[in-house]
């Protein structure tokens, strides 16, 4: 039904990804706009929307377009007053990181996996994008379980990877040492939890390779170093060059992207000479299937 949309869409690459054209998202959209802009998004898994002007409460209103709002795990980096806005970025005051500091490369994820109901999709808007670094690259994972071997497909079928938070808090704490340790209410709130490695996506019906390196401690049923070779395998295979859109970010830009059947990474930045702010929010999703 692409042709009719009430907008236009540009393809970012041959796999993932559509920029859409002249949608300003802070003005409340008629339905036929919203169910054509969820169209787009099942059909592209990341869509990109340049030139916004948002405030947290038009954030917050279009964000609902796509379903319910998570409320994140981490309350330290919530936007002030608004507990469904995570920032993200290098802000310090006091001499303590405010914002979800991100500056890594190829470390591919889908975000919250570690839930049992993960989310469905991530909106990320930039405020203060640093005019080098900071790329966020997104891998497409229909096309990439569509391009595995056969004998590939058939090992992970029924195969389930057990997605823990705490292994994710470790490494988190590792990159920013003022990160306070889980404490036990968010331990119990996020206990560790198996997900299929083969997902089928609930609106397209489509398979998608679902894994998340940094917070997978083990496949069911495998040994640990299988395990964790076949996560590694999966993972560089993903993130091949014809699976990823790099977005290099402007400010005004905002991406939405679908955690069910992308990856995504951060690339890093030069934190010493630019300041980065990024608001994200999270929306509900599935127990994958
Ligand atoms: C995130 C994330 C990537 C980036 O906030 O979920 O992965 O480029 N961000 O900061
Ligand atoms: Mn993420």
């Amino acid at each position: 039904m692409e042709h009719a949309y009430p907008f236009e869409t540009r393809p970012l690459t041959a796999a993932i990804g559509a920029e859409i054209c002249g949608v300003d998202v802070s003005k409340p959209l008629d339905e036929a706009t919203v169910e054509a802009v969820r169209d787009a998004f099942h059909s592209h898994s990341v869509l990109l929307f340049r030139g916004q002007t948002l405030t947290p409460e038009t954030l917050i209103a279009f964000s609902e377009s796509f379903g319910v709002i998570d409320l994140h795990i981490d309350p330290q980096y919530h936007l002030d007053g608004y507990c469904e806005i995570v920032v993200v970025g290098n802000v310090v005051v006091d001499g303590v990181m405010t914002s979800l500091f991100v500056n890594i490369d190829e470390e591919w994820h889908t975000d919250r996996s570690y839930m049992a109901h993960p989310s469905l999709g991530s909106l990320f808007y930039a405020l203060e994008a640093p005019p080098e670094g900071a790329a966020t690259r997104f891998a497409g994972t229909y096309a990439a379980y569509d391009a595995l071997p056969a004998e590939t497909k058939a090992r992970i079928e029924g195969l389930r990877a057990v997605h823990d938070m705490a292994k994710l808090d470790v490494h988190l704490r590792t990159q920013d040492p003022t990160r306070p340790p889980l404490t036990d209410a968010q331990r119990r709130e996020a206990p560790a939890v198996a997900h299929p490695i083969a997902r089928t996506h609930p609106v397209t019906g489509r398979k998608a390779l679902y894994i998340c390196p940094e917070v997978i401690s083990r496949v069911e049923g495998l040994p640990e170093d299988e395990g964790r070779a076949l996560i590694a395998e999966l993972t560089n295979h993903a993130s091949n060059p014809r699976f990823v859109y790099t977005h290099q970010w402007q400010n005004g830009d905002l991406v939405v992207w679908d955690n069910r059947c992308t990856l995504h990474t951060a690339t890093p930045y030069d934190t010493d000479k630019y300041r980065r702010v990024m608001w994200r929010t999270t929306i509900e999703g599935d127990r994958p299937a």
